[in-house]
């Protein structure tokens, strides 16, 4: 293999890559780009992958989430405090009642790219380039709000650098103490059967931080007890971005894509001799990639070659998406090609990207049980297959939309147009992520006890 460096990727074909009309204004905005500090330090990415060692061993378990694209239109500190709210309650959710330590990894802070399956959209006759993400082009349907615009590069970065700062104050500052427990839990849902629940949940939390208490293990002695730890991820797709992000680590000389603690590659760009395997190969962040129904076991043996040729557990997550039906029949198959061969791979789950259709009424939704159900057959045939399921990939808000049908708030087709307010797929609502929660966490304890 050639000698890796941050535009190695440049030589390389690549899929999905806006064009931008103006390339020196795009020259300049990267040259503007590389002079702004690193978002993540080196060391918080190898903790990361510590951690993410812990859950590929099934001693842990990986809770990657959030919105499928973040938006500069509903950037705000509310929402980002209740998608913070709802991962770490759900973090509690399996910590406590799945007793398993669970690895927190947010899909924002950076998530603003999205794959198309079309390059184009059609509306009403009129045909445009498709809605890429905010830090790409504009989702209004008309010629200039599509056309690629680098300044929304710049735009990205510094919303980016907002959102993980208001992150770090939640997590260390007392938002995550667990003596706070119960504030967590948002207001629409604290009155129906999953927010009662966590409120019981949230009750034998308190119960037991007493009981430690009494014993002498208090947030002055044990400081860890107000704090969690809780990293940012996204899609490394505008490569043109990430580059600019590229650090050497002063203390080991290697390379890290400073944009976020973990990035990964979608379903779309993930062949074997294109750009954007390339230009992941040289970091040394914990790196994902997205494994569809059509994957070989050919495509994931030179995955693992070309990203982890070290075979290092903790730094090659494959996120699975196949659908509901489908894994079932796909996923046995692969793992009895792939575990006899050794690699060390960190399995997750994304129920979300396999089972999404079109509602009559024309919304794209995804069905609850359909979630559920890949959720389950995932960890079944990862028992069966002698592996270990490591962890879920969620899409998912701390709003009280309707984007998903179903779930205990009982969602229907007709419902979806009540708030649905996403910017590309629909995701779960707070109730319905909780839902889910209580649902792993029951699966957890059966295997941690087993
Ligand atoms: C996504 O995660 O939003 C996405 C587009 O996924 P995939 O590449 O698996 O389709
Ligand atoms: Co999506």
């Amino acid at each position: 293999m050639k000698e890796w460096n941050p535009k190695s990727w440049r030589d390389f074909p690549i899929k999905q890559h806006p064009i931008y009309p103006d390339i020196a204004e795009l020259q300049a905005v990267e040259n503007e780009l590389k002079s702004y500090p690193p978002l993540v330090f080196a060391g918080e990415a190898r903790n990361l992958q510590e951690r993410l060692k812990e859950a590929s061993k099934g001693r842990a378990f990986l809770l990657q989430g959030g919105d499928c694209a973040e938006s500069f239109s509903q950037f705000d500190a509310i929402n980002i405090r209740d998608m913070f709210k709802v991962i770490i309650q759900m973090g509690a959710i399996l910590t406590f009642a799945g007793s398993c330590p669970i690895v927190k990894v947010g899909r924002l802070a950076g998530q603003f790219a999205k794959p198309r399956s079309s390059d184009t959209e059609i509306i009403d006759g009129v045909e445009l380039p498709s809605y890429r993400g905010d830090m790409i082009n504009g989702m209004a349907f008309d010629v200039s709000s599509r056309k690629p615009d680098p300044q929304r590069l710049l735009r990205a970065y510094h919303q980016s650098a907002a959102t993980l700062n208001l992150i770090r104050a939640f997590a260390q500052g007392g938002l995550a103490d667990l003596n706070e427990v119960h504030r967590w839990n948002l207001s629409f849902v604290k009155n129906n059967d999953f927010g009662k629940k966590y409120e019981e949940l949230a009750d034998r939390i308190t119960q037991t931080l007493g009981f430690m208490k009494a014993c002498g293990i208090n947030t002055q002695s044990t400081p860890i007890l107000k704090e969690t730890e809780f990293y940012t991820s996204h899609e490394a797709l505008v490569l043109n971005y990430e580059e600019q992000l590229v650090r050497q680590d002063s203390l080991s000389g290697q390379w890290y894509d400073c944009s976020a603690h973990m990035l990964w590659i979608g379903e779309r760009t993930r062949g074997l001799e294109q750009a954007h395997l390339e230009f992941l190969r040289g970091v040394k962040n914990p790196v994902g990639v997205k494994i569809g129904p059509k994957a070989t076991k050919e495509d994931i043996l030179g995955i693992c070659e070309i990203l982890n040729p070290h075979n290092e557990p903790g730094r090659l997550n494959l996120i699975v998406r196949m659908g509901a039906d489908v894994i079932r029949e796909n996923l046995p198959k692969l793992l009895r090609q792939i575990n006899p061969e050794g690699r060390e791979i960190l399995w997750s789950c994304d129920p979300m990207h396999g089972n999404t259709i079109k509602a009559s009424s024309g919304y794209k939704t995804r069905v609850f049980d359909s979630i559920l159900s890949e959720v389950k057959s995932f960890f079944e045939i990862h028992q069966a297959e002698g592996s270990y399921a490591g962890g879920v990939h969620l899409e998912m808000t701390g709003q009280d939309v309707t984007e998903c049908v179903g779930g205990s708030c009982a969602i229907t087709e007709a419902g979806l147009a009540c708030n649905y307010n996403t910017q590309c797929d629909p995701r779960l609502n707070a109730t319905q992520a909780l839902e889910l929660a209580f649902l792993i966490a029951d699966i957890l304890k059966a295997r941690n006890s087993a």
